[in-house]
């Protein structure tokens, strides 16, 4: 079980969008994978909550409200049985009111509104650091939730569950934007990654494209531009020995991308931006 989460400090880059897509992608080609929003914003619970029609999804918004919190199953309590637990007996049994199956190959653990309180560091960041890693190594031993992969998608910010995430992922992918911002952003967070996150695990990370603007089915000079400024920025650090790699692989910029998330299926039309990412993520991670 391999973790890969997706991270920018900057918001709106498309982190939300791009994890379940691939996640969706992943899951149509046979692999197991769980999706889990750590975001307090519900981004993408609330967008899964949406049918293609608009109209509520009705089992999804059962279960979440009548099985996972009244049953005390959200992120949010496995974090606080996590943080309370004494003599090592982290007591959160893995169940069918903590995980939801969207599919029979893609499953869903969703955020609570309460993850703001992470951010008023109620939780001692030493000890949260491994809550990930001993949940996930819960999962893996419970039967009828093994998976391939589990996704991360993370808020545009840092909190403690950040800190536990990316201290225990194999893969952090970075998607930005063709704009101004993408080379100093990408610069910042990894040093500001590499200053909390201490001991720096030295994770793989990559960087690619997402919102790419595209003219008769090329990039625009524009959006080249600000992508081979990302790579510069992007080869410095690897001189100052990240393990950083920027993907050539990228999302382009489509208004009809937003129907695809609430949607069943993975859509079609995306196919090839998806598999070139996929490629790149598999062989990353079969390093
Ligand atoms: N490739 C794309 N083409 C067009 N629109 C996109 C694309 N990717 C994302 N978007 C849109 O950009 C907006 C922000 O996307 P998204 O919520 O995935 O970003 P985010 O990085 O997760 O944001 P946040 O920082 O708030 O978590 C959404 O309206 C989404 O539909
Ligand atoms: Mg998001």
């Amino acid at each position: 079980m391999k973790g890969i989460a997706t991270v920018n400090f900057k918001g709106g880059v498309g982190k939300t969008t791009v994890t379940w897509l691939l996640a969706k992608y992943a899951a149509e080609k046979g692999k197991k994978v769980l999706v889990v929003d750590t975001d307090a914003q519900m981004s993408l619970t609330l967008a899964v909550q949406l049918q293609e029609s608009g109209a509520m999804y009705g089992e999804f918004e059962n279960w979440y409200e009548n099985q996972h919190r009244r049953r005390n199953k959200t992120i949010l309590n496995a974090l606080e049985k996590y943080d309370r637990m004494e003599g090592g007996h982290f007591d959160f049994p893995i169940d069918a009111s903590f995980i939801y199956p969207m599919g029979e190959n893609l499953h869903f653990i969703p955020s609570v509104v309460d993850l703001y309180w992470l951010e008023l560091e109620v939780f001692d960041r030493e000890k949260v650091k491994h809550f990930i890693r001993a949940l996930l190594g819960k999962i893996e031993h419970t039967r009828g939730f093994n998976y391939d992969y589990v996704f991360f998608d993370c808020p545009p910010n840092f909190t403690a569950l950040s800190y536990s995430v990316l201290s225990c992922s194999s893969l952090i992918l970075i998607p930005v934007n063709p704009d101004v911002f993408a080379s100093r952003g990408i610069g910042l967070m990894i040093d500001g990654l590499r200053y909390r996150i201490q001991p720096w695990p030295n994770p793989n990370i990559a960087v690619f494209m997402n919102k790419a603007k595209l003219y008769r089915g090329n990039l625009t000079r524009e959006t080249e531009r600000y992508w081979t400024e990302s790579k510069v920025v992007c080869d410095e650090k690897r001189r100052d020995g990240v393990l950083i790699e920027t993907w050539d692989s990228f999302i382009p910029e489509r208004v009809d991308i937003k129907r695809a998330i609430p949607g069943r299926y993975f859509p079609r039309e995306f196919e090839e931006y998806f598999a070139g990412l996929w490629q790149n993520i598999e062989r990353v991670l079969s390093q």
